[in-house]
């Protein structure tokens, strides 16, 4: 049996604790928004498109000690949030001895990191989410990453302090690599979910494509509604973010209630696609 233990509380006396990593997608901005739809008791805190995890570290600094179930389908975002958890010093100590040029990014990126232990998958993760450009997590076919060099003046991808912090507020969650579905498994009467997958994109019909540039489709979409509902069934509270693309208020029409709110886009590659964008919470 797996024995959750609790989120301490030292991560909430520190105050330090946010996303180390920047991320597309990522709710920092929209916390305002979201944490009145937080229930005020939760038994485990489930959030299983993990990416930045803005939630999650608002929670350990405002609402520690509680249970965190944390996953996501990247294999190495999930090493590096285990390393840092784990490993902090080493990870620190790595990033620490890494040049910010150009040549170092390059061969850095070319590496074979998949290979490589969890610190150096962590400190390869750290390191090119913030000297690359923008921030963009993006592989090819291959998974190899593509994103440029971002030619930041002084990017800051070793911050000891934040690390620290971060491995606090990480130190008894559970943190494991899957796809969202495990939650209706896990998740029990009580407990509190936060869904914040891929978007549905703005511009989708109701018959949108089964691909997505992140290859969540519609099929994706609607187990995902379906698992929403299942769990409120069974007395879980879930909260769901998404687009306000018409298709996402025809998935969730039955039984869900939808909240428009105005979101700040946090990592965008277009000049003029950091304006308001009305987006969906759901519960
Ligand atoms: C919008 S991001 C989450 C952002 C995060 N809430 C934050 O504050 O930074 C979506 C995440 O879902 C993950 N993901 C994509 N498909 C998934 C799936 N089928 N199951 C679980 N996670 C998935 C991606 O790897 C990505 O990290």
């Amino acid at each position: 049996m797996i024995v959750l233990r609790r989120v301490e509380r030292s991560a909430r006396a520190d105050g330090a604790a946010k996303p180390f990593l920047k991320w597309a997608g990522g709710k920092r901005s929209l916390l305002p928004q979201i944490l009145p739809h937080v229930p005020e008791r939760f038994g485990t805190y489930h959030e299983p498109f993990l990416g930045g995890a803005a939630l999650f570290f608002h929670l350990a600094r405002t609402r520690a000690p509680f249970r965190a179930r944390l996953s996501d389908t990247n294999a190495r975002l999930v090493r590096t949030y285990l390393a840092v958890r784990d490993r902090v010093e080493e990870v620190i100590a790595r990033l620490a001895s890494y040049p910010h040029d150009p040549e170092f990014f390059a061969e850095l990126r070319a590496r074979d990191i998949d290979r490589g232990s969890d610190v150096e998958v962590a400190a390869w993760f750290v390191y090119l989410n913030h000297t690359g450009y923008n921030g963009l997590y993006r592989v090819n076919s291959r998974n190899r990453f593509n994103v440029p060099f971002g030619a930041y003046a002084r990017p800051r991808y070793c911050n000891p302090a934040l690390l620290r912090a971060v491995a606090r507020a990480l130190a008894d969650a559970h943190i494991e690599l899957g796809g969202f579905e495990r939650v209706a498994a896990r998740a029990r009467r009580g407990d509190f979910v936060y869904f914040d997958p891929p978007y549905v994109p703005l511009t989708a019909t109701s018959s949108f494509t089964a691909y997505t540039r992140d290859g969540f489709g519609q099929d994706d979409q609607e187990r995902l509604r379906d698992v929403a509902r299942a769990l409120k069934c069974r007395g879980v509270r879930v909260l769901l973010s998404n687009s306000s693309a018409p298709v996402v208020h025809d998935l969730y029409r039955d039984g869900f209630e939808l909240v428009t709110v105005a979101a700040r886009r946090a990592v965008s590659c277009r000049a003029g696609g950091r304006g308001p964008v009305a987006e969906l919470l759901i519960r």
